[in-house]
């Protein structure tokens, strides 16, 4: 059976001051009123029950996923000692589902991203499943890119290799490059053979353990160790164990990019992966002069292509200015060209210095 394992344990820094560290990105509701990690269960109930819904986050916000998804066991929320990146969580969440059913496969899943068109995902990810399940293979949902993003992972295709299933096609990847930089990002669009990768993935639990065994023994051999503990008394010790024994490495970097058997099912279902400030500013409806604005109150004169977030109630009032971010909470202001909004990783970088 098709489970979901939910990466919801990253720190978020590109929405400060309204993402903090006890609060990052996807405990908020940056749009609608349902947080993105809710958005994220509620996409894929219609093909996954909240039984078979699995969530791993740092142990800081183990309480605030039962808030936000009191539908999911709690057994199926587990906590993190340490951030290790996303490698580990997939480790260990592949062993809690083989244990539970031994040929299931899993759709593991970013807690922080929009998807506008859920029929066409949910066909996706299907698509996926059926590849994953067949074939024992790693199969990866690829994007079609229209920039040289740096921020992201690329997938090449084979372009002789299309299998069409029922709907989406699905190609063999010859090569998975994880976050290049500009100069390699830019020959990646040009050649027309290179998807983004959504980070959004589907393998069996069993398939995935094996290509840990082949690429990153360390963690696999982790993770043996902790399979008799599972179900146990002694589960939470041993997960702390695990955690303090692996080393930090993402699945990208440590098993997309070296395995030689990956296909990607390239899809269109109005994805973002909403990293900035700017992303929230393109996604949201805009008044008249382009400007987005979240608050109670605001007042505008001459001011265009702005966004106002606020739920202090102040009243915020811009004059003349253009393409800014404010965001004001009860802590902290940030004034911010949306152009350079990622830019605001720095400025959290900086406050830790100060810690
Ligand atoms: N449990 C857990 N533990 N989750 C984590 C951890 C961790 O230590 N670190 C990150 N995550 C979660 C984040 O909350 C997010 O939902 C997901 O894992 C991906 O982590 P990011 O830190 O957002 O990765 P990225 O954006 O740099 O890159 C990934 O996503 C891109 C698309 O948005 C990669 O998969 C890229 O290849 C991809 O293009
Ligand atoms: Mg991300």
């Amino acid at each position: 059976m098709l489970h979901a394992v939910i990466m919801a344990g990253g720190s978020g820094t590109r929405f400060w001051p309204r993402s903090t560290r006890e609060h990052p990105k996807q405990f908020l509701t940056l749009f609608g009123d349902r947080t993105m990690l809710q958005a994220t269960a509620d996409r894929i109930a219609p093909l996954i029950p909240s039984e078979r819904i699995w969530v791993i986050t740092n142990d800081r916000y183990v309480s605030l996923v039962r808030k936000q998804l009191p539908e999911v066991p709690q057994k199926n929320i587990v906590g993190e000692a340490v951030a290790k990146n996303t490698a580990p969580c997939v480790a260990l969440a592949a062993a809690l589902i083989r244990e539970q059913d031994p040929d299931g496969t899993m759709a593991v899943l970013p807690a922080d991203h929009l998807i506008s068109q859920t029929d066409s995902f949910l066909s996706i990810l299907e698509t996926a499943d059926t590849k994953a399940r067949e074939g024992h293979h790693l199969v990866t949902i690829g994007i079609q890119p229209d920039r040289p993003e740096t921020g992201y992972g690329y997938i090449e295709f084979d372009k002789d290799s299309s299998e069409s299933y029922r709907g989406p096609d699905i190609k063999k990847v010859k090569q998975f490059r994880e976050k290049p930089d500009q100069q390699t990002a830019r020959q990646f669009i040009e050649s027309g053979t290179f998807l983004w990768n959504s980070g959004m993935f589907v393998w069996s639990a069993g398939t995935i353990l094996r290509e840990f065994g082949r690429h990153l023994p360390d963690i696999k051999k982790q993770v043996d160790q902790l399979r008799p503990a599972i179900g146990s008394e002694n589960q939470k010790e041993a997960v702390d164990a695990f955690y303090h024994a692996c080393p930090s490495i993402s699945i990208d970097y440590g098993i997309m990019e070296p395995s030689d058997d990956v296909f990607v099912v390239p899809g269109s279902f109005g994805w973002n992966d909403v990293g900035s400030w700017k992303a929230v500013y393109e996604l949201r409806d805009k008044d008249r002069d382009g400007n987005v604005i979240q608050a109670d109150s605001a007042a505008l004169a001459g001011a265009t292509g702005n966004l106002i977030q606020s739920d202090s109630g102040k009243m915020i009032a811009l004059v003349g200015v253009e393409n800014l971010a404010v965001v004001e909470t009860e802590d902290a202001i940030l004034v911010c060209n949306l152009d350079e909004a990622q830019g605001v990783k720095q400025i959290v970088n900086q406050l830790k210095e100060k810690e």
